[in-house]
This record gives structure tokens, sequence and C-alpha cells, in this order.
């Protein structure tokens, strides 16, 4: 066994291997589920962000992560299995909701939480009775898995507080010289994490919005209500996910959302500009394809056509990202509650602005 590959004090080679993301190569899916079974740290394309996977049953494979990415080891990681009856030897018991949302929304972008078997290490779960899974449905990821030993723990690629990643790119910022290897299955489907359910409480609670949205849990089993802990913007309401605390996104500039009708936020948004560039600073601005060309900022980034929701989450993250390369004082974006997956959009944005918001 090459021992390098398991010291996370040693800088290591980080190799970079594309897959055909629907019809992966399965020599390199082996060599990549090698380094997993030995306890130690693959990137990995999934349909909604990339994930940092291990053995999600081997302690020292949770502890690598939290190393990796520098997370706070209290902060748990989901457990991604590629077949429902890998749920027997982690979970103590399967409430029938999980069954019925199962088979209306896995493989796919929702995480589950149960109570744990002892097959779980306490080191996966961040110390917590509770395991969380999620069955994705990215071809790559799901023959990981099966190559693996058929337990993958994995949160965002990213190092903690960073955007996720949607590109193997990103995990390549973040990550090289500190694990050994990266898939590169090409930009991923959604862009924004898993809807998390939590089905211990009398009525289930969504702990994390996402793709999945409460309308579609509630379709299969009945009322759902959201933790009031994630759309909190009090810091004494505690979200019952640990990671939701967290202010994560961030980029280095300091971001603010402006909200409200088009043309007046529009407005509003050009007044910022100015007052900004009075005092000489460099302003960027997230927008949209329909209101680009009305803006004069100096980096102006459109998350695509407000007709396609499904493209505001898909570049989100990477825009996020991007403006911390660039050299920007302040960014100003539009508001992006669009009617199906805008409010896990603006879950995330709201974090990445720390909340600070202009109604117009
Ligand atoms: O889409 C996703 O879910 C991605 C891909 C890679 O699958 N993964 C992901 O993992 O977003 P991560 O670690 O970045 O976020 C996991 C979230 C955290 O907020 C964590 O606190 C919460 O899930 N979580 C995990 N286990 C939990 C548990 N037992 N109870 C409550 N929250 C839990
Ligand atoms: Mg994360």
């Amino acid at each position: 066994m090459n021992t390098n590959i398991l010291d996370e004090k040693k800088t290591i080679i980080t190799q970079v291997k594309k897959v055909d993301a629907m019809h992966p190569d399965m020599s390199i899916i082996r060599e990549a589920a090698e380094i997993i079974c030995e306890g130690g740290l693959v990137g990995f394309p999934t349909e909604t962000v990339y994930g940092l996977g291990a053995d999600a049953l081997l302690p020292e494979g949770a502890k690598r992560i939290y190393a990796a990415k520098g997370r706070p080891s209290d902060n748990p990681l989901i457990v991604h299995i590629a077949d429902f009856e890998a749920l027997d030897k982690i979970t103590a018991d399967i409430p029938p909701q999980a069954k019925a949302l199962a088979d209306a929304f896995w493989p796919g972008p929702l995480t589950m939480i149960f109570r744990k078997s002892d097959a779980v290490p306490y080191e996966t779960t961040g110390g917590l009775d509770t395991v969380a899974v999620r069955m994705p449905s990215h071809p790559t990821a799901l023959a990981l898995i099966r190559e693996s030993c058929g337990y993958i723990a994995a949160p965002s690629a990213n190092t903690s507080g960073r955007p996720s990643p949607t590109l193997a790119e990103h995990v390549y910022e973040d990550l090289k010289g500190k694990i050994p290897m990266i898939l590169d299955g090409g930009a991923v489907g959604i862009g924004i994490e898993s809807t998390i359910i939590d089905l211990s409480e009398e009525i289930p609670m969504i702990l994390r919005p996402g793709y999945i949205t409460k309308d579609m849990l509630s379709e299969v089993i009945g009322e759902v209500r959201d933790d009031p802990g994630f759309t909190s913007a009090d810091p004494n309401v505690h979200p019952k996910a640990p990671g939701m605390k967290y202010r994560h996104y961030a980029p280095k500039a300091n971001l603010t959302i402006v909200s409200g009708e088009a043309d007046a936020v529009v407005q509003r948004i050009n007044e910022l500009t100015r007052e900004h560039h009075q005092k000489g600073e460099k302003v960027g601005i997230i927008c949209t394809d329909e209101t680009r060309a009305r803006y004069f900022g100096d980096v102006i980034e459109s998350t695509g056509s407000r007709q396609n929701e499904d493209s505001i989450a898909q570049h989100l993250y990477a825009i996020l990202r991007d403006f911390d390369e660039r050299d920007v004082d302040v960014i100003f974006s539009e508001s992006f509650a669009t009617p199906r997956i805008g409010h896990a959009i603006m879950n995330r944005l709201l974090k990445a602005a720390g909340h600070q918001v202009i109604e117009v």
C-alpha cells in the first residue's frame, strides 16, 4: 500500500482522472475504490455537487475528511449508498415514510436522517446517534460506491467555508496536495446540495432546502415543514443540521442582495454602483441574462435566464468562486426567488450575503 496517500501531513500528488460521467471507465473507478477501501480520500462527481469520499464505516476515513476540508468534527457527514437494501446495515430502523420517499426520489438529490446502527462510527456522524443517508443518481458516484465498500461518507469537496464545487477544477483548487485522486466527470447537473429531511420529528422537517421541494415531499408523505433554524437570520435560532449554522459560501468581497421588482432592482444596483465608483471601488454584479446589458459594474456575471431556474442553481457557486479571483470590493446580487428551487437558491445566497438584503 502507498502509505503517502494516507498521511495528511505530507503533501501528496493529486491525480485528476477524467471519466465519462455516464459510462465511467471501470479500471479508473477500481483505482479510486482501492484508495477509499484503504481509508483514503477521493473527490468525485454527484448530480448535486462534487463530493469528497471516504469509507463511511472506517473512523479514520471520516477523520481524514475533516482534516482535508478544515471542517469542524461536530459537523456530520452524509453516507452515500447505491442500493436501498444497504440501509439495513447502517440504520436502527427504517420508517415507512422513508421507503415511500426512496421510491419517489432515490436515486437522487434527497438525504434522509435515520437512527444509526453500531456499524456507523461516531466520527462519521459527528457524535450524533442519527445518520444522514443519500443514494445519488450520478453513474460515476454509483459505480464508485459499488466498487468501494458500499458506504461512502462524502461532504461537498470544498475547503470549509468556500462555495461547494460544481466542477472538478474547483475541487482541485481547494484540495490539491491534500488528496490523492479526483474523478473529473465534468460539470454537475444540479449545482446545489441535496434536500435534507428529518423523519424523526412528528411532522417531518426539512433541515436543508434543495432541488426536491417541500411540495414534492408533501405529495408523497403529507405535511412537511421547514426547520425554523435555517430560515432565520437570528444567530440564536439554531438549525438542526449542524452544518447549516456555519456561514458558508461567503465570497471575500462584501455581498448584498437587492430584492424587489426588476426595474427597481436594476435602478438601485446602478445607483449603488455609482456611489461605490465615486469612492474609487470596484463593483461586481450577479444578475440574469434579461438584465445584464443594463448594468455598468466592473465585473458582471449572469447566472443564466430567469426562464430557466435550473441554470441559476447550476451557475451560482461557480460565480461566487469566480468573484474571489476578481479584484472587486463589493458585490450586489439580484434576488432569485424563482417558483420551484428559488427557495433553495435563496437559502444559499442569503448565507453568502450574511443576510444583507436591500428591499426596493
Ligand atoms: O448534495 C449533497 O448532499 C452533497 C453531495 C456530495 O452528496 N453533500 C453535502 O454534504 O452537501 P455536506 O457535508 O456538505 O453537508 C451535509 C449536511 C451538513 O449541514 C450536516 O450538518 C448535515 O448534512 N447532516 C449530516 N448528518 C446529519 C445528521 N445526522 N443530523 C442532522 N444533520 C446532518
Ligand atoms: Mg458542504
